[in-house]
């Protein structure tokens, strides 16, 4: 009974060292963590390369001077301190995954315009993630049919005013704009690319899309009779409250993938095997 609550002790004592001292967002513990082990290796690595030990583990097969042995013990050892300090699972897989594509970066020696590119192309796409936390990622065909038939089933051939918000490369609403020429069709996205390849997009194909590069907390979501969004679990709430405040009733909010914590759907639809649920909310 002591060893169990000296354990709880120990691990209590240590959860709340590590809360007081470690960085708290993900992105800092992250940094934290490579740099620390980093920080680690340089000052050890030159002692254990010139100790005895060296000449025993070679003739085991190991060669502590070669970089893939150092890179194998930095994989172990931010592995451990991010299971240490809690972090998700899919944070220590980036642990690991991040210093292998380092690594194999390196060897290609590629000019630096390249990852100027790449640093660019990022940024435009994925812009303010950090603050919003829904990144890019485009929606499945399944969906945007279902998206159809559920517009089929609301009004028929009447004409409904359908906001995507966070519309990417706008393909709900050009593919909608294909069907159903005779719906005001709009999406507003904050990422500067995306937008912009949805807006040339719409341009080049003349389709009847209005897309707008913003953020939809500045849009009054009154004037719509269907909201669609496609966005992560972090914002469920925050829209939900915006569209239960500005929608009429009467109106849906739809989401894929993505229901809102503890409100009942008025209708789940499966769209298909690899595309995720759509939850329709009808407004009271
Ligand atoms: C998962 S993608 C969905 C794209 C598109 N709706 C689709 O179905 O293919 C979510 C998009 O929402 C955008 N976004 C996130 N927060 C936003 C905000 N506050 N205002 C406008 N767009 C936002 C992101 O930049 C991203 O492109």
């Amino acid at each position: 009974m002591r060893s169990v609550t000296s354990g709880a002790g120990v691990a209590l004592l240590r959860g709340n060292l590590l809360q007081r001292f470690l960085p708290q967002k993900p992105w800092t513990q992250a940094l934290f963590i490579q740099l620390s082990s980093v920080l680690l290796i340089a000052c050890v690595s030159p002692a254990v390369i010139n100790s005895v030990f060296v000449f025993e583990l070679r003739s085991l097969g190991l060669h502590l001077e070669q970089g893939l042995f150092w890179l194998c013990v930095h994989l172990a050892i931010v592995s451990l301190l991010a299971k240490a300090f809690a972090m998700p699972v899919w944070w220590r897989w980036i642990h690991v995954i991040f210093p292998l594509a380092v690594t194999l970066m390196q060897t290609l020696a590629l000019p630096a315009s390249v990852y100027l590119g790449g640093f660019v192309i990022t940024i435009a796409l994925y812009w303010s993630v950090h603050k919003t936390r829904v990144p890019f990622y485009p929606s499945f065909p399944a969906t945007w049919r279902a998206m159809h038939h559920l517009l089929e089933q609301m009004a028929g051939d009447q004409s409904l005013r359908v906001l995507d918000i966070g519309s990417g490369l706008g393909d709900v609403s050009l593919f909608l704009a294909k069907q159903r020429p005779h719906d005001q069709l709009s999406g507003i996205e904050i990422a500067p690319l995306p937008w912009l390849i949805s807006y040339l997009r719409a341009t080049f194909s003349g389709a009847p899309v209005t897309f707008t590069l913003g953020d939809y907390h500045q849009l009054d979501f009154a004037t719509q009779d269907v909201v669609f969004a496609y966005l992560s679990p972090a914002v469920m709430m925050d829209v939900w409250h915006k569209v239960c405040r500005e929608m009429p009733a009467g109106s849906r909010f739809i989401s894929s993938e993505f229901p809102v914590p503890g409100v009942t759907a008025e209708h789940i639809i499966y769209p298909g095997a690899h595309a995720p649920t759509l939850y329709v909310y009808c407004m009271a």
